[in-house]
């Protein structure tokens, strides 16, 4: 059994073409194992992202078929039992480094502008069960960033994008958070949060179900944006 692959291979100026690839498909072979293979046997020059292989760093996530997903998690037998095509290019709405290496120091860059870490001023650590209920999928995220490459309102508007305000979330509720109101104020008018079109399509891509669209919803209703 053989898997097929179509992968876009460009660079940093934006030009780009398709390659396609036959892979021998074994056992428990995921996308990511596929591009090692084409890597290590077919072609050295082709470059991705990988580091966990576990579905936990967040670096290997690549357009499937148009979808975003995790290389690493992408199981690849349904494709190779209905003779499927793979379609794998890189994330949408980032710059290309190259091929399916996508440049992400706009996400670091935008994570310290709007300071998106818990400053702990609190001396008592612990943290209510109900409070950290609400927060448990927030504090999931793996910055992986399929639902910034799945807004249609990322580069469109001067909207930050869901990552963002799923993890403001979990710091607008932390009780360990100092200053917390003024500093979420802050963010949600300099990310402008109320770009959010409530499409939902970050919740239907993120592979950690974290919904940052239902956690921006519940964000806008508890700091009262756009009433
Ligand atoms: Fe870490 Fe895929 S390699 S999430």
């Amino acid at each position: 059994m053989v898997l097929r692959l179509k992968v876009r291979r460009g660079q940093e100026d934006g030009r780009s073409y398709f390659q396609s690839y036959e892979v021998p498909y074994e056992e428990g072979m995921t996308l990511l194992s596929a591009l090692q293979k084409i890597k290590e046997e077919i072609d050295p020059s082709l470059t991705f992202r990988h580091f966990c292989r576990a579905g936990i760093c967040g670096t290997c996530t690549v357009m499937v078929n148009g979808f975003p997903k995790l290389a690493c998690k992408e199981q690849v037998l349904s494709y190779v039992l209905f003779g499927e095509e793979l379609v794998v290019e890189p994330l949408r709405n980032f710059k290309v480094i190259r091929d399916l290496a996508v440049d992400n120091q706009a996400v670091i860059n935008k994570i310290k502008e709007l300071r998106l870490w818990l400053k702990e001023a609190s001396t008592d650590p612990r943290i209510p069960p109900e409070v950290s209920k609400r927060i448990e999928s927030s504090a999931d995220c793996i910055l992986c960033s399929a639902c910034q490459s799945y807004c249609p309102q990322v580069l469109e508007r001067e909207y930050a994008g869901p990552l963002f305000f799923a993890k403001l979330y979990r710091f607008y509720l932390d009780p360990r958070e100092e200053d917390k109101s003024l500093r979420a104020f802050q963010t949600v008018k300099e990310g402008q949060l109320y770009h959010c079109l409530s499409c939902n399509k970050c919740n239907l891509v993120c592979p950690k179900e974290v919904e940052p669209a239902t956690l921006i919803r519940e964000l806008m209703q508890l700091m009262d944006v756009g009433s």
